[in-house]
Formats: C-alpha cells, structure tokens, sequence
C-alpha cells in the first residue's frame, strides 16, 4: 500500500540516520563554522549570488550585465552559484574560476533545469504522475540525476509540486496534477529519486521544490498572473506536497513569481520564514526564481532594486537568481542597519552547507569528469528506462469494442497526423539538453514494432505550427493544406484501420504558454472531421502538455490513447501500447473538460449551497456545459477490466485514535494480464469549515493475472482524514466520514463511518 507516511519514514530513516551519525553533522557544522569565521560581510554575500551562463536563457536575459563583469565577479567571489552551465568540460572550466581565484577558494554549486532528463528525455511530469507510481517517477528522477551528474551539475530545479487546476496554465505539464495528496506522494518519490540517501555520490543531485507557492492559482490561468486565494485553500491545496518534500528532505526550495494575496511571495516572511523555516523547521536553503526579486518592484510592493534586496532577504530568499540585486546592495543594507547580519550568516551557512553535503569542499570538480560523462549520458540503459517510464504514463481514455491492441498482422494502417512522425514534439518542453528531433517519432514506433508485415500508409495531413518552435518565442499555427489533406484521406481510404496523431507542439504548454481555448490548435479538427467522415475505424493517438478539450473525438473515435509528451523513447513506448505489448495502466491526474470555459475544473471542488439540479436554473451549473468532466480524475482504462467487491470497514464508529481498516477485494475479470490503480477518496459532509465532496487519501497499484481476485486493504487514521484550518492548524474531528472507493473519482462505491470522542 503506497502511503505518504510510508514513503516519508523511509526517508526520515535515512536523514535522522545522517543526523544521528553525530559525527557527520558536527563535522559539517565544524567545517562551515570555521569557515564562516574566515569570511567576510562581501564574501558571505557572494554566496548568495547566482548567475546565468550567457549562452543559455530560461528567462528575461540579465540587463547590464557583461561576461567581463561576471566574470570578474565568480573570481572574487561574488558568486555562489551559476545556472544553466552544463557538460563536464564547461562546469569545469567555470568551477576552476571560482576555486583558484577567489580568495578561499569556495566552489561553485552548478544548477540546471533537469525536469524531465538531462539528455535522455523521460515523458514530462505530468505524464509520469499519470503512472501513479512512486517507483516510476523515483525512476524517471534517478535516470535524470544520474545523467545531469555526470555533466558536472549539483542541483537541478525539480520537482516542481504545484497543484494545477486550470488547464489554460501551460506550467501544468511539470507537476502533478491536481490532486495535493497524489503531488505529496510523488514528489517525496522524485526527491529520493534525485536525491537518494547520499548526495555526495556522483549520480545524485540536490532537488528543489518549487514553486513556493500557489503559483499555479495564477488568475485565468494566464501566466505569471496575480494569485489570490483563501489561506484555507493555501494550507489544504498548495501546501502539502511542500510540506511533505520538506519532511522528506529536500535541499532546496525555489519561491515564485507570483504575488499571494496581496504580498509577492518572494518577499512573504509569512511563506518563507513563519511556515517554511519556522514550523516545518526547514534547514535547507531557498533561491528566487529567475528575476523574482527584482519582480518585487514590478508588483508594485518595493520602491526600488534595493528596497526588494532588503525585502527578500528579509522574508527568508536566501540565494538571488538573475535579479543581481543581493550583491550590489545587501553590505549597504547591513551598514545602514536595515538588514540584520545575522540574516546574511544564517543563508551563507545554509548554502554552504549544501556544497559539503554535495562533497565539493573535498573535491569541487569531482562531477566534472568527461569520460564518465560520455559513458553515462544516452545510454542503451537510460533509454530503456525512459521507455518504461513512458509506457507506464500513458492513459487510455477510449477503446470501443477493444479496437486496441491492434494485431501486429494487421494488413495496412493509415498513420495520420502533424505529430505522426514528428520527432520533435515527443520531448516536450523544458528539454535540457536532448537534441532536437531526437525523440523516436510514433511513425518510427510502428515500423518497429510491425516491421514488414502490415503497409503503413502515411500522410501528415497537415502541420501544426510553423517555423523553427523553441523555448522562447511564441509558436505560428499552421494553416490547411488542401493536397496534404487530401494525401490524407487517400491513405485512410485504403488502410483497414487509421492512427491519426492530434495534440499539441511541444512548446505549446510550459512555462509563458497560457492559453484561453484548449481545444485543438490549427487545422487538426477539420483533419479529424474529415477522416471521421470516411467511417473507418480511427485510433486517436493524443500528444500534449495539458488536459485538451476533445468532446467531438470522445464521442466519435473509436480508441484515444493519451501519449502525452512521452520523451526520447515515445515512438517506441506508443507502439507497445497500440500493439498489446504493455497493457496500458495510467490513470488522468487532472481532469479534462468539455470545454475551456469550465477550467478551472477539478474533482475535489467544494459542494456549493445548490449543487443539485432544481428544476430550474438556479442551482450551481453551467447552462452551455456539463457540470462535471469529460474524463475525471483518476480515469484511464486497461486492455482487460476489473470488478470490484463490495468494499468493507472494521467498525461502524471509531474513537478518533483509531484507524479504519478498509477492505475489498478486486478481479480481473478480463483477458490479459494489467494493473489497476484502487482508489480511495474521503469526504467530510459536515466540518467546522466546509470540505471538498471527495479527496484522494489512499491509493494501491496492483497487477493481476487474467481471472486473479485480490483483497487490497487500506488503513485511514486521522492523519489521513483531517485538515488544515484556515490558520494553518489541523484539526480532526468527530462526526460521520464518506468513504469512496474505485477505479477513479467519479465511479465508486460510498460507505460511511462515525468518529466519536
Ligand atoms: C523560471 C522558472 O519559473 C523556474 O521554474 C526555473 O527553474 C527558472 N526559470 C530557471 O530556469
């Protein structure tokens, strides 16, 4: 049974194992201590800086700022960290800088974006959440941890656990999905994975848990846009998985760019000191995001560059990513009385002691080794396991009269599509270093896996978007192309089934790709339509970044398999799917809605005073649109079905220490061998403050042989089924739980207990 707690003791072994080993932790505090007695006010400062390297941007590029001023800045030390300097070689080049310069020689702490593979792309985070499975996504974390150390990097900006609820926001691809106790699970599971128990080992890198926080309520979903929620929905949503990496041991948090009620949280004590660094006793240290200190300014809460220095560095941001305000300005801010030293100290000590946890005082170069790197990086191993962790993220969300798995002697296949053989989007987006079009394309999945038995008949149909996509610049939808249409519907003519690939580009979702209309982009629906028309039997096969709304395809397509952005491997992953060599087991972990205008949509949404049709209008609906999702959280089929039992408790009242034993039994009652995901949901109809009709509490991935029947039993204390008041404090209390359990949020089976005092 997969449960926080678990997950969270299995870590609280490992670190209290690293602090009750007495020894280590005095050496390292001895060690920092006596070298912060040789620091100075400037030097301890430095620390706290981190620069870009100029040849890479994941933001707004650095204003006034030259590479001989950086560079003379990392020699003297003025800078604790870099960003976006990768490979053996350079990081490096860069550390020798830093160490035989600067006056003690600190090394530098190398960070990158490794978000979903350094060079070996694994599917994106939203996908692998999809495999509800800490095991994967451990998996998919190690594979890009061992890839990124072996380029010389420390520390990579992942994961990010913000809970994402509205779709329009193109940063969801990088979380979890909308659910605060399935984030918590797997980001506990991603930190091990980049972190394990030992991070001075050279295939380990610091995590960071970011975006701190609520950035994903961004208003209308449009990016970098004001958050303004209840503290009640902030201590039950955003917080959690926070709370839950905290404990686990991270080694970083990153704040964000957004302001939260009223206040940026780069600049909230109440965020980063009173809850981060004071109740959950936080020891590691947090960096802005990119420029977020000076963004202070921009919200319009800091007079001035200095005046955001002197807040940020208040509220508990300990490193200054790209602002460069910490350096010109925080000696002054201590001279004039404005900043308290003691500040500075305790965020140089916490950085510090990152880089000899990393072993960089024993060895700053020890990552930077351009053999290791050459053997480890894109490996036959690495791409084995990003094909297992995509294979495992995929959810299929339709299959009329089992079409899928196709047979591998099928005659003639149509493969239709912009992203047919598109070997590009597959790697979606925040990329690291893979290398364009490197990805194994669905076109290619197929031929290997059907070789020359069946005629693949392609024919794009029509692009997507147009020109050269990347990371920066907005995307060009393409426009129709009446002969590749009509190349299109000649091809699905003469095939016995069609495969017709719709989605997004791969720079359509991530970070600055908000939306308003998340139906399918460009010609793709006209493409559909077409095809449809002919009455052949069509496999949509999906690649995307968010949940899309496709209620025409849900109604009409015969099978749809979501793919997401499967990674390096995708082409390959797909194929196993569509031919039955990997019964599909993912399940959604943010709901898709019919239309835009219902976003955000999520299934733990509170009841509202008219949640029932009154027979007129005035209950809590839409009057253009269902109320509920097209495909539900938690949703996703399998090529064989399971039934479930009547599910059962121990005891129909509990005292409030007590734990209910919940129990039922499960059977595959299908043809093929598959896991199924049972999940349990809580609800809380009668609560001091108000809960959501159903939250995710407990969840067990089990694989069956065809005809095999399982008991899966779940233990729920009060852990599991209280809350967070809106000041924070958690309360559980007596009174009547529902109990739901099933195959995802909509179709489940309701008990009831009692909890008394
Ligand atoms: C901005 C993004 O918000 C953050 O997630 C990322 O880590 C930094 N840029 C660095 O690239």
């Amino acid at each position: 049974m997969i449960k926080l707690e678990q997950i969270l003791a299995g870590c609280l072994i490992f670190f209290s194992a690293c602090t009750n080993k007495g020894d280590m932790k005095s050496k390292e505090d001895q060690f920092v201590e006596e070298l912060m007695a040789k620091m100075t006010l400037e030097e301890k400062i430095g620390q706290m800086n981190q620069y870009t390297s100029h040849w890479e941007m994941t933001g707004p590029a650095p204003k006034n700022a030259s590479s001989q001023k950086r560079l003379e800045e990392i020699k003297s030390g003025g800078v604790g960290s870099m960003l976006n300097v990768v490979g053996a070689k350079a990081t490096y080049e860069a550390q020798k800088l830093a160490v035989e310069n600067s006056r003690l020689g600190i090394p530098l702490i190398f960070a990158y974006d490794v978000i979903h593979g350094y060079k070996t792309m694994a599917p994106i985070p939203l996908a692998e959440a999809c495999a509800w499975d800490p095991e994967i996504s451990k998996l998919s974390s190690q594979l890009a941890a061992r890839e990124a150390s072996a380029a010389g990097l420390h520390w990579t900006f992942a994961p990010m656990m913000d809970v994402g609820r509205d779709a329009r926001w193109g940063r969801v691809m990088e979380g979890c999905g909308e659910d605060p106790y399935l984030a918590s699970v797997l980001s506990v599971a991603r930190v091990k994975g980049f972190q394990a128990d030992d991070l001075s080992q050279n295939n380990t890198m610091a995590a960071c848990a970011k975006h701190f926080a609520a950035y994903a309520f961004a208003e209308a979903g449009k990016e970098y846009n004001t958050v303004d929620i209840g503290t009640y929905t902030l201590h039950n949503i955003a917080l959690p998985p926070f709370k839950a990496v905290a404990d686990a041991g991270v080694s970083t948090f990153m704040n964000a760019f957004n302001i939260i009620n009223g206040t940026p949280a780069t600049a909230s004590p109440y965020l980063q000191r009173e809850i981060l660094k004071g109740k959950w006793n936080f020891e590691g240290y947090v960096i802005s995001d990119w420029g977020s200190i000076e963004e202070i300014v921009s919200h319009g809460a800091a007079e001035d560059l200095k005046h955001a220095a002197e807040l940020a560095v208040k509220a508990g941001s300990d490193m200054d990513m790209e602002s460069s305000a910490y350096l010109p300005y925080l000696k002054e801010l201590v001279e004039e009385g404005k900043v308290d030293e003691a500040l500075i100290d305790d965020a140089a000590r916490r950085i510090l002691k990152l880089k000899y946890r990393l072993g960089l005082f024993d060895d700053p170069y020890k990552y930077s080794n351009e053999e290791r790197e050459k053997e480890i990086i894109y490996s036959k191993e690495s791409r084995e396991q990003a094909r297992e962790v995509a294979r495992h993220s995929m959810v299929l969300l339709k299959n009329n009269d089992q079409l899928l798995p196709l047979s591998k002697d099928i005659k003639s296949i149509a493969l239709i599509g912009p992203l047919a053989d598109d070997k590009n989007s597959p790697l979606g987006s925040w990329r690291a270093q893979t290398a364009k079009n490197s990805a194994v394309s669905l076109l290619e999945g197929i031929q290997n896996a059907v070789g020359s038995t069946s005629k693949i008949n392609f024919a794009k149909g029509c692009d997507l978007a147009l020109g050269d996509r990347n990371f920066l610049d907005e995307l060009v939808y393409a426009e129709a192309d009446v002969q590749e249409m009509a190349k299109a519907v000649a091809a699905a003519k003469k095939s016995d089934v069609v495969i017709l690939a719709l989605g997004e580009d791969c720079f359509q979702s991530g970070e600055g790709r908000s939306q308003t209309d998340i139906r399918l982009k460009g010609v793709q629906m006209d493409l559909y339509n077409k095809i449809r028309k002919l009455n052949k039997k069509i496999v949509v096969v999906l690649m995307n970044g968010r949940p899309i709304a496709i209620p025409e395809i849900a109604e009409s397509a015969d099978a749809i398999l979501e793919t997401w952005f499967a990674g390096s491997e995708a082409g390959n992953a797909i194929a196993d799917i569509l031919f039955g060599d990997f019964n599909p087991s993912g399940k959604l972990t943010m709901s898709f809605p019919y239309a835009t205008g219902q976003c955000p949509i999520y299934y733990n949404h509170m009841n509202t005073g008219r949640p029932n049709n009154t027979g007129n209008v005035f209950w809590s609906h839409y009057t253009d649109a269902p109320n509920e999702a097209l495909y539900p959280f938690g949703y996703g089929l399998s090529y064989t079905s399971f039934e479930y039992g009547q599910a059962n408790v121990d005891k129909q009242t509990y005292k409030m220490n007590e734990a209910i034993q919940l129990k039922v039994k499960v059977k595959n009652t299908g043809k093929f061998t598959g896991e199924e995901v049972v999940q349990v949901y809580i609800q809380d109809p009668a609560a001091t403050y108000a809960r959501p009709v159903k939250e995710l509490k407990a969840f067990q991935k089990i694989s069956f042989k065809p005809g095999e029947e399982k008991e899966i039993e779940f233990s729920l204390d009060q852990s599991d089924l209280g809350y967070y008041s809106p000041d924070g404090e958690f309360l559980f209390e007596t009174g009547t739980y529902h109990l739901y359990v099933g195959t995802n949020s909509r179709d489940v089976q309701k008990l009831s207990v009692k909890f008394i005092d």
